[in-house]
């Protein structure tokens, strides 16, 4: 997958995610490192096929590989991270050779991943990285489950994906 090599080797990239790293150094609840943004891109693929819903896989991995991105600002000067996500990922996909139109659709993604309404539309690229996100935590062997602030209901007991 050429075009997502070429985020994996963007400048802006690889600066954030080492600001994200570093200010995440002490961090006891989930993380937001390479790790985390490859399960989500698994699991939305995942999703993708089983409900053969068409997506390209290098649109869902650039998604899943950017949707974090934005906290390297939130870190800094507390910047939504979705809101600033969307703004990085949009020069990264540029310069990655994405087209404009799936720059948009990931971009619109990226920006809606924290707000989205249970009830979007399930065939929606939205809706396939909130879910995925989500579904990406093992919950059920989290040391932080407690006192972690997800609901409940969101908290995944078993393995889903
Ligand atoms: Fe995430």
């Amino acid at each position: 997958m050429q075009r997502v090599d070429n985020i994996l080797n963007n400048n802006i990239y690889n600066q954030c995610m080492a600001q994200i790293e570093k200010a995440e150094e002490k961090r006891r609840f989930c993380l937001h490192d390479l790790e985390h943004s490859l399960a989500v891109a698994r699991i939305a693929y995942i999703i993708n096929l089983e409900e053969g819903l068409g997506f390209d896989k290098e649109c869902i991995y650039a998604m899943a590989l950017l949707h974090d991105i934005g906290r390297c600002e939130e870190y800094e000067n507390g910047t939504p991270h979705h809101m600033a996500g969307s703004r990085i990922a949009e020069k990264i996909l540029r310069a990655s050779s994405f087209t404009e139109e799936e720059i948009y659709f990931i971009t619109q993604a990226i920006e809606s991943h924290k707000i989205i309404s249970d009830d979007a539309d399930k065939a929606d690229l939205r809706y396939i990285l909130y879910r995925a996100d989500k579904l990406s935590r093992n919950c059920f062997e989290c040391k932080m489950y407690d006192e972690c602030y997800w609901d409940e209901e969101k908290k995944n007991q078993t393995v889903q994906m």
